[in-house]
């Protein structure tokens, strides 16, 4: 089949249950546009070096035009032998502007031209995520700073703990997604490095200008080796690896806002807009969202193991097996896309219940405080009160407890404001400290958007 961009060799048809079992062009045609600018300016580099006329490289130029505006327009038809976004645009170029399409071709391989699509591509997402990330993190700072008079019991081992504020609460979230948000920058950097002109292993043998060509599609830099650069998908891996964390922090946020909500917490109510109702049960109100949140991870987590899978014992360079890298890759953006945007969603209307939540506060929560009242009055302390043993308010002497140093101050203990007070120092749920916090976020936000 002639037809073919690579068929001159070969003889005979392909098993039409082959061809589509090769073909890429149903979900890679999502990077038609990275294909489009990264052949533009290939036509600019090839008429620097004379491989193509001014004329030529203009005709190129044109015709790429002419097909952006049939894919924005969504009239661009996709052929049956179009392999993928490479072969469908090289050929709809032929058919537009006849013989000069073909010198496109010059010196690039599909080795190089797709994962240059791919870091295009990828580039704007992570740009997209990040705005993403930034206003889900926005509205948590801002509830934060408005519910910060607002005390619930802090839980670990899912055991009740000690009183919190609920904006620390919120924080702790918030702070793990920026950590989120800079590791996307980070992992930006290793994106933005140009591979175009490696050809496909060896390089360029033509006079190919690599920094023209990264200026003229913004990369920060150029790649070092053509055989790494065509090769290694780590860049992918690391998103992947990126989306996964992500996903884990707002699952295990997911999960205590679904513990938070149900009746038997009652501390807070999930808006309509994020919740749905039982066909068969009419009192029930399930938290889809949340559940939908968590479980999102794993899918995630799913595609970035499957992904490093199949890098595992691939040898050097180019292999077919790296057509793989592109469902991982818009998977896990289309999915920690719509999770952020959901998130943000539940975030901003949930209600909470403040007299509900500080009901649930206990006076076994301050036997912590108890035990600090009695360090600071000099007492080297290892006690540990059998919470029934305590009942509010204290009524000094308390048989077990009972101690000399117990004097008429200690009634501040039993009080969860001043409880919370005392724990002042940076990144405690005095509200000193929470207020930092939020100031805090608020200046790092600001550099985020510079
Ligand atoms: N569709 C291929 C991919 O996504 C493009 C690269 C093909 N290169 C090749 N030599 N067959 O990986």
């Amino acid at each position: 089949d002639g037809s073919k961009l690579w068929g001159g060799r070969f003889v005979g048809d392909t098993d039409p249950i082959m061809e589509k079992f090769n073909a890429s062009i149903a979900y890679d045609k999502r990077m038609w546009d990275a294909d489009i600018r990264g052949s533009k300016a290939y036509a600019k580099a090839l008429e620097k070096a004379k491989l193509v006329t001014a004329e030529e490289k203009d005709y190129i130029l044109h015709g790429m035009d002419q097909i952006h505006d049939e894919w924005a327009k969504g009239v661009f038809e996709v052929k049956p032998g179009d392999e993928d976004i490479h072969t469908a645009n090289e050929r709809r170029l032929k058919e537009l502007i006849g013989e000069p399409a073909g010198k496109l071709h010059t010196g690039r391989s599909r080795n190089d031209q797709v994962v240059t699509d791919m870091r295009l591509w990828l580039r704007d997402a992570i740009s997209i995520l990040k705005g993403n990330a930034l206003q889900l993190i926005t509205t948590m700072v801002e509830r934060a700073a408005v519910e910060i008079d607002v005390l619930f019991p802090g839980y670990t081992h899912m055991q009740r703990a000690q009183p919190i504020r609920w904006s620390h609460w919120i924080l702790s979230h918030a702070v793990a997604l920026s950590r989120d948000v800079e590791q996307l920058q980070e992992i930006n950097r290793r994106v933005n490095v140009l591979p175009l002109g490696s050809g496909a292993i060896a390089g360029t043998p033509f006079n190919i200008d690599r920094e023209m060509l990264r200026q003229e599609l913004a990369f920060d830099d150029i790649s070092i080796n053509s055989m790494d650069a065509t090769g290694q998908r780590d860049f992918i891996a690391e998103f992947l690896f990126w989306a996964s964390l992500c996903l884990t922090h707002l699952s295990k946020m997911a999960e205590d806002l679904m513990l938070y909500s149900t009746k038997e917490f009652s501390f807070l109510t999930l808006s309509d807009a994020y919740s749905t109702g039982s066909s068969l049960m009419p009192q029930k109100k399930n938290a889809d969202s949340l559940e939908l949140i968590r479980s999102k991870a794993g899918r995630v987590f799913g595609r970035c193991a499957g992904f490093l899978m199949t890098l595992k014992g691939l040898p050097s360079t180019y292999n077919k097996d790296l057509q793989e890298d592109k469902e991982a890759m818009f998977d896990c953006f289309d999915t920690v896309h719509a999770v952020l945007q959901v998130t943000t969603g539940v975030v901003s209307t949930l209600k909470i219940n403040p007299s509900v939540m500080e009901a649930a506060l206990s006076p076994d929560m301050l036997a912590t405080d108890l035990a600090y009242y009695l360090v600071r009055k000099g007492v080297i302390t290892h006690f540990c009160p059998p919470p029934h043993s305590l009942s509010f308010p204290l009524d000094p002497p308390l048989a077990p407890l009972s101690s000399p140093l117990f004097s008429s101050d200690v009634s501040a203990v039993w009080d969860y404001s001043s409880s919370v007070e005392q724990y002042s120092a940076p990144g405690g749920t005095a509200k000193s400290s929470v207020a930092a916090q939020v100031e805090h976020m608020r200046t790092w936000l600001k550099k985020q958007v510079q």
